[in-house]
């Protein structure tokens, strides 16, 4: 599910390009997914079917699961924005628990029905935040031990989701696993997250928002070393067990967006410091979280899974994909693409 949006694409993108499998996508193409990307690579051909299909609908989930009849499911559809959760908490309450009710009670339904064989090799992988974990101060990181302390709308409704997951492992024995991640970036990010929306705001002379003081901190990991994480957890992680992503990169807003505009500058070839007057320090988010850091060392120890890109090349491949992809940037922020499903995949 959610293989239509920035993760989900680069998951999708990546089983396709790197095994057989066939993928059936349950995506309602909201304004952050892409399509044409996934489209546009040949492996798609035959090997991947969009079920336009919106989550909350537990009849048309439960359908699409006894039709697809999926050997594993990677859920990863729900609401992301936090600022949106701030302005419309229902739209997440609905997306992110009861769809994540609606795909587990369907899953369930189909896994009682397997054979013994079939039962053994199914998994459903939850694909959630490390926001679940609440605010650190300026030490300490999030483990899988960590008590959940959500502070937003966006963040209560993903440690719901993961309640329930849990929940469904314990009380039916739904064999499931959890992976809280942190803040992702790379190509393909709807430019509402901070990363893309510096790019775009630097590329047109725009002025850049930043929250308070700037001061906040995340831990950023490029998306295709989440991807590929995902991929190490499904194929040996533990039953019923959570596993923290992270990318050992923690980064205060400010500095960051120094960074990108640096970047930017200068792969447009403009004067060095050039856009530094474009950031504008704006009021703060409502509950702001001051810092987040993920701690992945259970991830590297027993799966050895290790971020693979430094943040150094990783930004310039970012940036540089933003600066060459600029109709893509145009369509997605403008909506074209949103009514271009509208008449493409009516339901
Ligand atoms: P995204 O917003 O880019 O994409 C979400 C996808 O879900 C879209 O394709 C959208 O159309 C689909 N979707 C939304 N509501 C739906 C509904 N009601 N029915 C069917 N489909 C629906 O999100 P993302 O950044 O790719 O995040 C994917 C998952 O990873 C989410 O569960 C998110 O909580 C989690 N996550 C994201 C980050 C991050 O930094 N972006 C970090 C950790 C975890
Ligand atoms: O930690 C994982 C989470 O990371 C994911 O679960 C969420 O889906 C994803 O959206 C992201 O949440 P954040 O709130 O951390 O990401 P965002 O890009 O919105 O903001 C990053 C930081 O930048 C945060 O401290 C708020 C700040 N910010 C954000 C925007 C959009 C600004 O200062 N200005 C802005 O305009």
């Amino acid at each position: 599910t959610g293989g239509s949006g920035f993760i989900g694409g680069h998951l999708v993108r990546r089983l396709l390009k790197e095994t057989n499998c066939i993928i059936f996508n349950i995506d309602n193409l909201t304004y952050a997914s892409d399509i044409e990307s996934i489209l546009n690579i040949e492996q798609s051909k035959n090997r991947f079917f969009l079920y336009r299909i919106d989550i909350k609908d537990s009849h048309l989930v439960s359908q699409a699961v006894k039709e697809i009849k999926p050997d594993i499911i990677f859920h990863l559809a729900a609401e992301t924005h936090v600022d949106r959760s701030l302005d419309n908490p229902l739209r997440f309450i609905e997306t992110n628990i009861i769809g994540t009710f609606n795909i587990l009670q369907a899953s369930l339904n189909y896994y009682q029905k397997l054979s013994l064989l079939k039962q053994k090799s199914f998994r459903l992988h939850h694909i959630s935040t490390d926001e679940v974990f609440g605010s650190l101060g300026s030490t300490g990181k999030f483990d899988e031990e960590t008590k959940y302390d959500p502070r937003s709308p966006y963040s209560a409704s993903k440690a719901s989701s993961d309640h329930l997951v849990r929940a469904w492992f314990h009380s039916y024995k739904l064999p499931i696993l959890i992976t809280n991640c942190s803040n992702n970036y790379g190509p393909y990010q709807f430019p509402e997250k901070l990363i893309p929306l510096a790019i775009n705001k630097a590329l047109n002379g725009e002025s850049i928002p930043l929250y308070g003081k700037g001061e906040n901190v995340r831990d950023w990991l490029f998306v295709n070393d989440h991807a590929r994480a995902i991929d190490v957890i499904f194929h040996h992680g533990k039953l019923g067990e959570t596993y923290n992503i992270g990318g050992f990169n923690e980064w205060k807003n400010i500095d960051l967006i120094k960074v990108i505009i640096k970047t930017v500058d200068r792969l447009l070839g403009r004067e060095e410091g050039a856009s530094d007057k474009l950031i504008t320090y704006v009021t703060d988010r409502a509950g702001h979280d001051l810092r987040y850091a993920i701690d992945p060392t259970k991830l590297k120890d027993e799966l050895g899974w290790e971020p693979s890109l430094q943040f150094e090349e990783g930004i310039k491949k970012t940036v540089k994909w933003y600066l060459e992809n600029q109709e893509w940037l145009d369509n997605v922020a403008s909506g074209v693409y949103q009514e271009y499903y509208q008449n493409m995949y009516k339901n």
